[in-house]
């Protein structure tokens, strides 16, 4: 039997346990503050703020939101990132990406002060995650990392591909994975789109990590007997394209609605044929991504007030 790794549920263990580490923070007269600065009218980036911040809400922590127009000059930007620098409510802060490309991206995560970097995308704290020691990890990796664990699936002595070389996805998890320390250990490969003959990468991996950004790219065939699958991509799907041939489900017609369907970079009905565990998208990855943003933000405000947090 495949097991479906339920990321909500997962996640969902990982904010009750958050919720300790909140109380006793608030309890010493600390409540953790997330900023999140939006500079974009796209619609995806709109909806992933308003989910960060209705989790803040959620468990407690304050969440403040600061938007900005997409034509208003860089400067705008990087002001209010000294501002909420400067801010002792504030203890992380996040800049959803991508930016307009009138501002600096690099710059953005360079001014971000590295003890409020909720994202852990500063040089810094990429340095120092690179190099064992890291301070925040990013979300996104940290998540997956969690979900092998939760799952039972140490990467210790495995050999891992990670399709994808992102700075926020493949790269980190990259990086974690290989750390000699608990949860890592593992053999990693990490493929892109120079790769030649990715499946003959990936038929030879114990656990395959998908970030790419490719619907359905990794299917079944690619794939060994046993694997463990995480698929990170969400992509969304014309629905008319999709279901051109062939019936409808109920579910599919609630997506019609909406016009358009997620659908992950791992074909899930092939590749759950293969699979010894496989994340559905969504309900895998992405609600991990959140919980961990809370993570990251608890532990900032633990160490900014010097109260001594336990972190799931
Ligand atoms: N669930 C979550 O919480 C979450 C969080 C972040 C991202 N995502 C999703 O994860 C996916 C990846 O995001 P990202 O930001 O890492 O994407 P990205 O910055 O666009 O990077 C994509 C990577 O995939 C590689 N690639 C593209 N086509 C390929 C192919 N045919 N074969 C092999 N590799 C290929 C690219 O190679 P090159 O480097 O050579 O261009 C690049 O390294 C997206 O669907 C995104 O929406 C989900």
């Amino acid at each position: 039997m495949t097991e479906i790794i339920d990321g909500n549920a997962i996640a969902a263990e990982i904010r009750a346990d958050l919720q300790d580490a909140i109380s006793t923070l608030t309890d010493a007269g600390v409540t953790p503050g997330l900023a999140t600065v939006l500079m974009s009218d796209d619609p995806a980036s709109e909806t992933y703020v308003s989910m960060k911040q209705r989790d803040c809400e959620e468990v407690g922590i304050n969440g403040i939101h600061v938007e900005l127009d997409p034509e208003a000059p860089a400067e705008e930007l990087y002001a209010t990132i000294d501002d909420l620098n400067a801010d002792p409510d504030v203890h992380g802060i996040l800049v959803q990406m991508p930016v307009p490309d009138h501002v600096d991206t690099r710059r953005v995560l360079r001014s971000i002060a590295p003890e409020k970097d909720a994202d852990g995308f500063h040089p810094e704290n990429v340095g120092r995650l690179v190099a064992g020691d890291a301070r925040f990890k990013p979300c996104t990796p940290h998540g997956v990392q969690k979900l092998l664990e939760a799952t039972g699936v140490d990467p210790e002595g495995k050999d891992v591909v990670v399709v994808g070389r992102s700075d926020i996805v493949g790269k980190p998890l990259a990086n974690l994975l290989i750390q000699k320390a608990e949860g890592g250990n593992a053999t990693v490969t990490v493929c892109h789109s120079r790769t030649k003959d990715l499946a003959a990468k990936t038929e030879q991996a114990d656990i395959v990590v998908a970030a790419v950004g490719v619907p359905e790219l990794v299917t079944g065939e690619m794939l060994s007997e046993g694997v463990t699958v995480v698929d990170v991509g969400v992509n969304r799907v014309d629905v008319s394209e999709r279901h051109s041939e062939g019936s409808q489900t109920e579910s599919d017609e609630a997506d019609t609605e909406k016009g358009y369907e997620l659908v992950g970079d791992v074909e899930f009905e092939s590749a759950k044929e293969k699979a010894s565990a496989i994340t559905p998208v969504p309900g895998g990855v992405g609600p991990m991504t959140r919980a961990m943003l809370l993570y990251n933000t608890v532990k900032a405000a633990g160490e900014q007030s010097g109260v001594d947090v336990e972190l799931p």
